[in-house]
């Protein structure tokens, strides 16, 4: 038996079903494929869109907080490269490939700042691969790993290549945390990458709350999550500043993510849909 799957369900996506592991279990719920579907993408699955259609039902605003959370992303890898000047990106948690991936926005700053993306899901691998045909090959690599590994990621020989570990780094944990249990020491997993991280480098974080929320909407969250491959974890703002120990956080601190750098500020009305924290902080 190929270990590809031929399934129809692949003719929608953007890569060809030929290229789609076995591995991939499409009857699961997956996070990375039902942010997809919040974003709009098409490379999701029936069980994947059934679940993000609950979550919507019980959370209207996720397709929105989705989207402001991508806004971040692009603001924050701008302010890393362009104005704290960092040539090296550490990405885990890369997400399907969609608008303004963090190698595109870092690349209008400077073409030969290299990126390197970490995901555990093989279908993030599958797409990040095809993106990377665009040329960017050569300053940006994709590799499958987990963040609950943090120290078989910094001794993977593909991040030792690529990233110089006594220059500054930008090491993005972008809308990942809430997925690692309390259980998982997630806390100690920010600390173990931090500690090889020389000084200059910068920590770029957003991370799901429910601090805006209803608890009604909270737990029907969980309950959606708790059936998919990683479970939400949202956290309060005490708890998602802790991840900052050791680093400085730069202007505005760690703020309700719209009010994070925005280009025009937010309504009121948007800053009460998005339901995630975010921040920058920098390593002195
Ligand atoms: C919501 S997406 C965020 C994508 C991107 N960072 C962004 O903010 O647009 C979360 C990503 O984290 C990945 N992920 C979740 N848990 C992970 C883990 N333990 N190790 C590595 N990647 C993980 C998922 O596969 C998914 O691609």
């Amino acid at each position: 038996m190929s270990e590809w799957n031929q399934g129809s369900e692949w003719d929608q996506t953007s890569v060809k079903p030929d290229r789609v592991p076995r591995s991939i279990d499409i009857t699961r719920p997956h996070p990375a494929r039902m942010y997809d579907y919040y974003l709009g993408g098409k490379d999701n699955f029936a069980a994947d869109r059934a679940a993000a259609d609950a979550a919507l039902a019980a959370a209207p605003d996720m397709a929105v907080t989705a989207r402001a959370n991508r806004a971040f992303l692009g603001r924050a890898v701008r302010y890393v490269t362009a104005e704290a000047g960092i040539r090296q990106i550490l990405d885990i948690g890369t997400g399907i490939p969609t608008a303004g991936n963090t190698h595109q926005v870092a690349h209008e700053v400077d073409p030969s700042i290299r990126v390197v993306y970490v995901d555990n899901d093989p279908m993030v691998l599958v797409h990040a691969n095809a993106l990377m045909a665009d040329g960017s090959r050569g300053t940006t690599s994709v590799i499958q790993a987990d963040l609950r590994d943090p120290a078989e990621i910094l001794a993977l020989p593909q991040v030792r290549d690529a990233i110089d570990f006594d220059e500054p780094v930008a090491l993005l944990l972008v809308a990942i945390l809430h997925f690692i249990k309390d259980a998982e020491n997630p806390g100690e997993i920010v600390s173990t990458l931090r500690e090889a991280l020389p000084k200059g480098s910068h920590l770029v974080l957003s991370h799901c709350t429910l601090d805006f929320s209803d608890p009604e909407t909270g737990d029907a969250l969980r309950e959606i999550y708790s059936r998919a491959t990683a479970p939400l974890v949202p956290r309060t703002h005490a708890e998602i500043l802790a991840y900052f120990d050791g680093f400085d956080l730069v202007s505005p601190g760690l703020v309700h993510l719209p009010s994070w750098r925005p280009a025009v500020p937010p309504t009121a009305n948007h800053l009460s849909r998005v339901h995630f924290y975010a921040g920058v902080a920098q390593l002195s």
